[in-house]
Formats: structure tokens, C-alpha cells, sequence
């Protein structure tokens, strides 16, 4: 049996995803909108507990269509896991296409044209499960959430809220100039302490005793995306732990009209 994802056939999903925003609200030079709109991953059959807010998506969620399964996914599928939630969780993005430039996500923070559509999401996903938990990976989605939460009109939430540092925040603070090392430690210590509230909050699928990160995450705290997240017959490595796909060219035009996908090569047949 090959579990999968059955898309966006009913409602309320079916009218966000043929109602979706381009262009004329995500700015090209700021969105890669050329790659299209990745909306979610997870469960939208009532029975998501958590509800997890991402960045943007990245070369490998361009491919898949669906959000959070690159390196930032299976990390946080690994936090997902040590709060005993292995399929009752629905996650989308801040934006719904790739931010483009190092200021763009922070330019369109509060805009409020790309809000008003996040903002359907957010409203039907709140109205049609039980949601006990909200998650914001990083700075962008912790904004998204408290405009959401601010803005009038919108669906009532009450449940927990946790802004926890973005899976891939080690990486770019290295990028940056950071120590790597300390970046991994504020990492798995703002993520220890979220799990910490949050297991009293929500509801586990499987209940099991937590095991706190230490300084650093492990291989083994890297969790596979589920089979049941994707759409029908993608390859079992495109779920697999080493990279598959990375934006490729040697002009700035090139390489943001290229991903590069190729089969890893423990995952060939020959
Ligand atoms: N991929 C996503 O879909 N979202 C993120 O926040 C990071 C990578």
C-alpha cells in the first residue's frame, strides 16, 4: 500500500487553491512566482491538532508541491515527532512562493494584499479541526500569526501558541558570520523549551517519554516525511534524508529558472 496526499478536492480547499494570489500581489522581483503556489502538507480531513505557520518554500517543495519537506521539513517533522504528533498536523507558509532576496520576506512582512489570502488559510484550518496548537518557525511566521490573530473579522483561535526558531536558522546565522555550533544550541534549546509547553497542550497520537535535544540536532532527530503527505507515485527519495534538488545557473537569471533534480546515488537502482 502507498498511502498519499488526495490534494484539494473538497471544500473549503478546493475555492482557496482556484482562488489563489500571483503577481499582481506577489511582487517577481520579490517571489520566485514563476514556480508557482505550494499551499500546504498535512492533513486536511478535519483531524489536524496542530497547525504549523513555515517561511517560504524552498527548490525541493517546488518540485513536490507541498511545503516544509527539504531539510527544514524533516527537522521539523523530527520536533513533531518528540510532541507525539505523527500525522494530526496541517502546515502552511508565510508565503505562498519562494521569497526572492535577502530583504523580501521582511519587506512583505505585513503586507497586507498577501495577508488577506494567508488569512483564508488560516480562518478555514482553525474552523475545520480541532486545533490545540499553533507553531511559528521563525521571525516572519510569528508576524503572520499576530497579524492574523489582530486583524478583524477573522475566525476565533484560543488554543496554544508557540514562535520557536526556524529549522534552518543554524544554517543561515553560519551564513551570516555566526558560530554555527552556538546557532544549533539556541536552536534545540528554544525548540526543548516550546516542547516543553506544548506537551502539556496537546493531544499526542503516540504517547512516549520526551527526550530533549541536546546541543545539536542528531541524524537520527531528522524525521522522513511521510509517504501520506505527497501527492500519488512521487519516488520514496524524494523523501529521503540527502538533498535531491538545488537551484542551479552561472547568471542570477539562470539559476533562478533552474532547480537541478537527480536521483541520490544510494537511491539508484543500478
Ligand atoms: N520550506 C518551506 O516550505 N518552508 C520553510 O519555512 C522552509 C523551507
Amino acid at each position: 500500500m502507498h498511502p498519499f496526499d488526495p490534494g484539494y478536492a473538497h471544500a473549503p480547499y478546493a475555492d482557496l487553491v482556484s482562488t489563489y494570489p500571483g503577481p499582481e500581489t506577489y511582487p517577481p522581483q520579490d517571489f520566485r512566482v514563476e514556480w508557482g503556489p505550494i499551499f500546504h502538507r498535512g492533513r486536511l480531513d478535519g483531524s489536524a491538532r496542530v497547525l504549523v505557520l513555515g517561511q517560504d518554500p524552498a527548490a525541493h517543495e517546488a518540485i513536490t508541491r507541498r511545503v516544509l519537506v527539504g531539510v527544514a521539513g524533516r527537522r521539523f517533522q523530527g520536533f513533531l515527532s518528540k510532541l507525539g504528533i505523527d500525522t494530526s498536523y496541517v502546515l502552511i507558509n508565510t508565503f505562498l512562493y519562494s521569497v526572492y532576496g535577502q530583504h523580501a520576506g521582511n519587506t512583505h512582512a505585513t503586507d497586507p494584499n498577501i495577508a488577506r489570502y494567508r488569512h483564508t488559510w488560516l480562518d478555514a484550518l482553525v474552523t475545520h479541526n480541532q486545533i490545540e496548537a499553533v507553531i511559528a518557525l521563525g521571525g516572519l511566521a510569528d508576524t503572520a500569526f499576530h497579524t492574523w490573530r489582530t486583524a478583524p473579522g477573522n475566525a476565533a483561535y484560543d488554543g496554544a501558541y508557540a514562535h520557536i526558531l526556524h529549522p534552518t536558522y543554524p544554517d543561515s546565522a553560519a551564513a551570516s558570520g555566526a558560530d554555527g555550533a552556538v546557532a544549533m544550541k539556541q536552536l534545540t534549546t528554544s525548540w526543548n523549551n516550546a516542547l516543553t509547553t506544548l506537551r502539556a497542550t496537546v493531544t499526542p497520537d503516540t504517547e512516549h517519554p520526551f527526550t530533549p535535544y541536546g546541543d545539536a540536532l542528531t541524524p537520527a532527530e531528522l524525521d522522513a516525511i511521510p509517504e501520506a503527505d505527497l501527492t500519488p507515485g512521487l519516488p520514496a527519495w524524494m523523501r529521503s534524508d540527502e538533498p535531491w534538488a538545488a537551484r542551479q545557473g552561472t547568471t542570477a537569471a539562470e539559476k533562478r529558472a533552474t532547480i537541478c533534480v537527480q536521483v541520490p546515488e544510494d537511491q539508484r537502482p543500478f
